[in-house]
């Protein structure tokens, strides 16, 4: 859970003004649709990180698991009182929860003023108009097959990290795998037009970004019912082209539509940096199919080996889900062997959720709770030792770093491979290229010094 922070500085010259404060759950793409509703709202709202000022509430939620809505209906408890000092307070759930339960969020959040889904978003200021019309509580979660992602604002960033950013080049997901709700809240895959995207990174730019992560549930099939037939590996050498001192990521890719070209862009373009976040879910042929995630391990695995002779420094991450419905002990140690052969530098692991309307919320082989539990302990246990061993190849090395931010802990930085350096140094250095010497590697972190 994250709060959008502001330049306080900004909102005290104009105390005046309405302020609005954003809850953000789960992914990196509700970061971004976070920080396009405070830019969609800049010429009614304020930003404030402080939620006892604002005058309007945003909570951007995730349902892609049970516990991200448990936690939205704690936080929303905890709200409810400020709403009760502040009779003009507004309050507005967003995001994938919105889309999910729509109108039936008022029966558990009666104190609720609007809810939004993912592709409403982009009319936040009109639903706020409305709302006063309305004279009671909006509900705006239409999920159109034609919906279009409108073009973003050209406005300052209103978060105070200039250095990194998102751009969301699609959303929505045509793939049903059958654990996953995202289709359902987030609609049909829709590409955005590669003009579009090219002038919001040269907003970004012009505003001191470096690190741009394009961001879509799929990248790989982007373009996807574009006019202009612009594909994902094409669309990648363009924006190389055009800005070539950026840093350049994306996620997600899925494993089964990873193609040959776009393989060749990590050795070929050289803003793309040598990061990889390929989910593979499972280890074991059975349940990928019961997943619906058309490649096997076989697959996957070559894949794998193809990208890293293509470019031998590449750092690969991964997604996976503990405790699918119908995992026998072997499955599970499929995974497991998975985990030992590839050497992911970091794993983001899940026990199993059921999602309603999902085909596999009907499956009828579930793995009882405690074992889901146990295996994603051992999971998390292996990748523990493997992420460590990964990181420690970089000692005593001298990576290339972006300065990124700074807290009471020191400065951190980035490698190109996505890994956080912690060193010590001048705030000046934030937005800054540096080499830097490894000095030791820790548990989803390196610690090094400044090369004079
Ligand atoms: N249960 C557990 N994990 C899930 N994910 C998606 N849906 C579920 C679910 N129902 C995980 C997948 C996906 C990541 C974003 O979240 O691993 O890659
Ligand atoms: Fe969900 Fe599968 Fe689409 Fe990813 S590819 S968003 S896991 S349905």
């Amino acid at each position: 859970m994250k709060n959008l922070l502001t330049a306080s500085e900004e909102s005290k010259k104009t105390s005046m003004a309405k302020k609005c404060h954003i809850i953000t759950f789960g992914c990196q793409m509700n970061e971004y649709d976070s920080v396009r509703m405070a830019q969609l709202l800049r010429h009614q709202y304020l930003l404030t990180s402080n939620i006892e000022e604002a005058d309007l509430i945003l909570v951007n939620t995730c349902s892609i698991r049970e516990k991200a809505e448990h936690k939205l209906y704690s936080l929303l408890g905890r709200l409810k009182p400020l709403r009760k000092n502040k009779p003009h307070l507004k309050i507005g759930v967003t995001g994938c929860v919105a889309q999910q339960l729509g109108g039936n969020l008022f029966k558990k959040a009666p104190f609720v003023d609007m809810v939004i889904g993912p592709q409403c978003i982009y009319n936040i200021a009109e639903v706020i108009d409305s709302l006063s019309e309305a004279q009671g509580r909006v509900v705006a979660t239409t999920l159109s097959p034609n919906f279009q992602i409108p073009a973003a604002p050209r406005a300052p960033l209103p978060g105070r990290s200039t250095v990194r950013a998102f751009v969301t080049i699609m959303q929505g997901c045509d793939n049903f795998c059958t654990y996953c709700i995202v289709p359902f809240v987030r609609g049909r895959e829709v590409s955005r037009p590669a003009q579009d995207i090219l002038k919001e990174i040269d907003n970004l730019v012009k505003q001191g970004v470096k690190d741009i992560t394009l961001l879509g549930q799929n990248v790989n099939s982007y373009g996807k019912g574009l006019m202009s037939k612009t594909d994902f590996p094409g669309l990648l050498t363009m924006i190389d082209k055009n800005f070539p001192d950026l840093r350049l990521r994306f996620t997600t890719s899925h494993p089964k539509d990873l193609s040959d070209d776009l393989i060749s862009c990590f050795s070929d373009l050289k803003t793309l940096c040598e990061h990889l976040h390929l989910p593979v879910q499972a280890g074991s042929d059975q349940v990928l199919r019961r997943m619906n995630r058309k490649y096997t391990v076989e697959s996957y695995m070559e894949k794998v080996q193809k990208l890293r002779k293509s470019c031998p420094e590449i750092c690969l991450t991964t997604d996976i889900i503990a405790g699918f419905p119908g995992e026998t002990d072997q499955d599970f140690q499929g995974t497991m062997e998975l985990l030992r052969k590839i050497r992911f530098d970091q794993i983001f692991a899940f026990k199993y959720s059921e999602r309603p309307g999902t085909a596999a919320a009907g499956f009828d082989d579930k793995i009882p709770e405690e074992k889901r539990k146990e295996r994603l302990a051992q999971i998390l246990e292996l990748q523990n030792a493997i992420g460590l061993e990964q990181y420690k190849r970089y000692e005593n090395r001298i990576l290339e770093c972006l300065v990124e931010s700074s807290s009471n802990r020191g400065l951190q930085a980035r490698t190109r491979g996505n890994h956080v350096v912690n060193l010590t140094g001048d705030d000046q250095l934030i937005g800054q290229v540096l080499d830097i010497f490894i000095e030791k590697a820790c548990h989803h972190s390196l610690k090094g010094r400044i090369v004079n």
